[in-house]
């Protein structure tokens, strides 16, 4: 895929503003970054705090070819490719809490938000927005105690375009591999190996019914297999609800 960088000092959403250039006929593979977001938003409605320059903010447009139903896999493709670039360049063993955080000695490091948009004809654009601690420094009052940054975490100052340029060469493979087969076969031994809530006790927040147990892994499309109290496996699809460490975040 042949990426385009669009590099804006402010937008309301780089989510928001990816979406505007799609609809006025941006390729797959235009990458809105934004120094800031005056509303940068998170999953499940949170606010996605983006005032602070020192941080990495972008969305990546795709057009999918296949059946968007099952487009919410690309999620954990983008997380696999942020966190391979993040452990590239900075050393740090970083993971992922399911079913797309990077996390960070149980402290989030990056959060991603995909959407999925109808353009001209139902055109479906697929747009994973990624925001990275980079050189924060300082947090909100209600995220210190579950965020960290890069520079917290090392005490160095990273290169944000190198980021991204990183990020991208990962993901590219990737996504390649997806589109043979519409499956997470392929990623899944790579995936499991950097999930942090492998054999760990996890609270499903599923609004009817929240239950808990001990997450396995993940099947072929993303879903995280849950071992529950009497020995039942559960399959929670990823988009519609979350998990909580028993005994924290992670
Ligand atoms: C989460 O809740 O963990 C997802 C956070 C996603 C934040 C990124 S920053 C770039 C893009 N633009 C937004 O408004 N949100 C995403």
């Amino acid at each position: 895929m042949e990426f385009i960088i669009i590099h804006l000092p402010m937008v309301d959403s780089t989510l928001n503003e990816a979406r505007r250039y799609a609809f006025k006929g941006a390729k797959e593979g235009t990458v809105v970054r934004a120094d800031t977001q005056t509303s940068g938003r998170g999953r499940s409605g949170r606010t996605w705090h983006s005032d602070d320059a020192n941080n990495l903010y972008f969305s990546l447009i795709l057009e999918p070819q296949y059946d968007y139903n099952k487009s919410h896999m690309v999620t954990l493709i983008v997380a696999m490719a942020v966190n391979n670039a993040i452990r590239k360049i900075t050393g740090l063993d970083t993971l992922i809490k399911w079913p797309n955080d990077i996390v960070y000695n149980g402290k989030k490091i990056c959060g991603i938000l995909t959407e999925l948009y109808f353009g001209d004809r139902w055109r479906p654009f697929q747009i994973p927005g990624v925001g990275i601690n980079v050189s924060r420094k300082e947090f909100p009052e209600e995220i210190k105690n579950t965020a960290t940054s890069l520079f917290v975490e090392t005490g160095v100052e990273y290169n944000m375009e190198e980021i991204l340029d990183c990020i991208l060469k990962e993901f590219d493979p990737l996504y390649k591999k997806f589109l043979e087969n519409i499956t997470l076969d392929f990623l899944k031994e790579d995936y499991e190996k950097v999930l942090a809530n492998k054999e760990k006790g996890v609270r499903v927040l599923d609004p009817k019914e929240p239950f808990e147990g001990i997450a396995k892994g993940i099947d072929s499309v993303g879903a995280l297999q849950v071992l529950t109290e009497n020995g039942e496996i559960k399959s929670v699809s990823s988009g519609e609800v979350s998990v909580r460490g028993i005994y924290g975040y992670v």
